[in-house]
């Protein structure tokens, strides 16, 4: 009820801007949402990029150091002993990546999180923990994504690590197997006795973080909608004026003017004035010439 009443108060004016400022949030509300959306996408393929490119460092680096320089470094060594920043090329990547992530790349994470680790900090944490069940169930060979870590959001890029063969179970299943100076170095906690080949333990994490990206996406929505919001209301203000100068007011007077020669006043004074233009001119025109006939009708009666 209230609404038809409102409906049939306003005036063209009020109609039109009334719906034209409602399609005008609509619009723009479309513009934030589809320029966040954007954005965001835009980020995620970068933050997979910066991933790749980590994982292809650390996997080179792996490859050269198992290839070239393992044999080498173990031929030097005496057969007894063991240096894991010589001799464990996880170890090694672990502290070449703790530096990258602690001096170059600050708020990225990388770990070689695994179930039973030597080095504690490398233990999964429960987010961890998952991914590696995934791997051993769904035999994914990467698994990527967003995750919340500390109150902070992130894009991951995981692998799985396998359990290659006797090499790596002789340092990851046994103690008793194991170098005496890893023992010293490492104690007896990493180890699984039920640890066999083929066995899916760990996984290489990346993390990049995705904070300022998603306030970069929010700041770009926001400005977006905000200047096309001001936009929209300046565009309003004109077509309202326009309309209140050109036909509004013209219409106003026009019928007033047509109200006064219908009740016999001013019968001989133009409709027309100066602020018709246009289709209303056309208007004031048509009736204009009926007051003319009219007024012709009127004085051959009065004549007759
Ligand atoms: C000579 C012993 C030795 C061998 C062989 C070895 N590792 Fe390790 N591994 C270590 C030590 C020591 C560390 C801890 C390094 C550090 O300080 O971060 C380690 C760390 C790891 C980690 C990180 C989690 C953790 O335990 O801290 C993974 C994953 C891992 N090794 C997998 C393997 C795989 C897979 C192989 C076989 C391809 C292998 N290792 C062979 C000694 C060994």
């Amino acid at each position: 009820m209230a609404f038809k009443t409102l409906r049939k108060t306003l005036g063209i004016r009020a109609k039109f801007i009334t719906a034209m400022a409602l399609l005008g949030i609509l619009a723009l509300v479309g513009i934030g949402y589809g320029a966040y959306t954007f954005s965001m996408q835009n980020s995620m393929r970068e933050a997979d990029t910066k991933a790749k490119i980590m994982e292809a460092y650390v996997k080179a680096g792996r490859a050269y150091f198992m290839k070239e320089q393992r044999p080498l470094v173990n031929a030097l060594v005496e057969a007894d002993r063991f240096y894991p920043e010589l001799q464990s090329g996880f170890g090694i990547t672990r502290r070449i990546l703790d530096q990258v992530q602690e001096k170059s790349l600050q708020g990225f994470m990388f770990k070689q999180a695994s179930l039973v680790p030597h080095h504690p900090p490398n233990k999964a944490d429960l987010f961890e923990q998952n991914i590696i069940k995934r791997f051993q169930t769904e035999k994914n060979s990467e698994l990527t994504g967003v995750v919340e870590k500390e109150g902070k959001p992130f894009y991951y890029r995981s692998r799985p690590i396998t359990m290659a063969g006797e090499g790596c179970l002789q340092c990851h299943k046994d103690p008793a197997e194991a170098p005496k100076d890893l023992l010293e170095l490492y104690g007896t906690d990493g180890f699984d006795k039920n640890f066999k080949s083929g066995d899916i333990f760990a996984a290489y994490m990346i993390y990049v973080p995705l904070g300022p990206a998603i306030e970069a996406a929010k700041t770009q929505a926001a400005i977006l909608f905000g200047g096309g919001a001001l936009m929209t209301i300046f565009g309003l203000l004109i077509i309202y004026f326009f309309l209140d100068i050109r036909i509004v007011k013209p219409l106003m007077e026009l019928s007033a003017r047509t109200q006064e020669v219908s009740v016999g006043r001013n019968l001989d004074k133009s409709l027309l004035s100066g602020k018709m233009k246009d289709e209303v001119e056309t208007l004031a025109r048509s009736i204009d010439r009926l007051r003319i006939s009219l007024v012709k009708m009127l004085k051959r009666r009065k004549n007759d």
